[in-house]
């Protein structure tokens, strides 16, 4: 399966700290917020990436993430000219994708709880789509799901001034191969993009959707405001200063889902030596007893 990292956008919601910046290039506590995404796709075993940003800050991705290589992942990018919407991504990523299934994972949405590898694990080569529903309490500002009496899917709407529900859409979509025909037939919104919410509603009449709802353990923030990049530095501030271990440690997964061996991690734990970055991956090699959640995977 592949996977695809939406991180353009003009991030006018945060100016002027975007101004010179990417958004998903900003600091959430102590890593670059692109990592968080980036952590997640490779929790789920995916190891082929494209990175898609806006023309200007692509060479500062490249400089961050080069080709992938020391995580042992291929990661490509790709330049989305304006912000014509999320599932513009499909039509740029068409080669990438080629016949394989794709999870897109937007730059600006972090996750974080207990047994989500797994969860993601399980839906990896999806037939049809599967998304999750995530209770917020402002529900209008995102995607939203309908559900009936059991859980079954009614309706999905995009921003809707009257919620039918507290279901968001988090920004992460695992689809088969069909979402490329799917984004090629869609026209624009009113509001000029093309809708990820109009390719899960087509997958919807297929009967083709899997909504897999996330329970109270699961996490799930976005930080495209000064508000919430607020709330999500201090949200992995708290966790990794009290438990010791670290959210969306990109050089971690890699080491613990066995992408890249014990020497490559020793390599990448001395780029770091000079920041605690650097001390907190060094001492993951002396742990006695990993954490459970960081436990090698057999
Ligand atoms: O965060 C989840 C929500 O993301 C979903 O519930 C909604 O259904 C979905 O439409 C989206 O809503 P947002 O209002 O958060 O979308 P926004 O325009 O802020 O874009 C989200 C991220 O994707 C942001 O980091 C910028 C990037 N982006 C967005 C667009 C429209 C692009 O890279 N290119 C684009 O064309």
């Amino acid at each position: 399966m592949k996977g695809i990292i939406l991180a353009g956008g003009s991030g006018t919601r945060l100016h002027p700290l975007t101004i010179a910046v990417s958004k998903q290039l900003l600091p959430v506590f102590d890593k670059p917020m692109i990592y968080y995404p980036l952590s997640v796709l490779m929790l789920a075993d995916i190891r082929e990436i494209l990175i898609i940003s806006n023309p200007n800050d692509q060479p500062s991705f490249e400089k961050l993430l080069g080709d992938g290589a020391e995580l042992g992942c291929e990661i490509s990018y790709a330049s989305q000219d304006q912000p014509n919407g999320i599932a513009e991504a499909f039509l740029i990523a068409e080669d990438f994708i080629g016949n394989d299934s794709v999870a897109l994972i937007l730059g600006d949405n972090i996750f974080y709880g207990s047994g989500f590898g797994a969860l993601l694990r399980s839906h990896l080569e999806p037939s049809g789509a599967v998304v999750f529903a995530s209770r917020v309490h402002d529900p209008e500002r995102y995607g939203v799901i309908e559900f009936d009496e059991n859980q079954k899917v009614i309706s999905l709407e995009e921003k809707p001034v009257n919620p039918k529900s507290n279901f968001a859409v988090p920004g992460l979509y695992f689809y088969d191969n069909q979402v490329v025909s799917i984004a090629k037939s869609l026209a624009p919104s009113s509001r000029g993009e093309l809708e990820i919410t109009s390719v899960n509603n087509e997958y919807l009449q297929r009967n083709e959707l899997t909504v897999g709802v996330f329970d109270r353990g699961i996490a799930w923030l976005d930080a495209g405001t000064f508000e919430s990049l607020n709330q999500a530095s201090t949200f992995v501030k708290v966790i990794e200063e009290r438990q010791g271990t670290k959210i969306g440690c990109i050089e971690e997964v890699a080491f613990y889902r066995k992408f890249i061996d014990e020497e490559q991690f020793k390599r990448l734990a001395n780029k770091y030596a000079k920041s605690g970055y650097g001390d907190y991956l060094s001492d993951l090699l002396l742990r006695k007893s990993p954490h459970p959640t960081t436990r090698p995977h057999k």
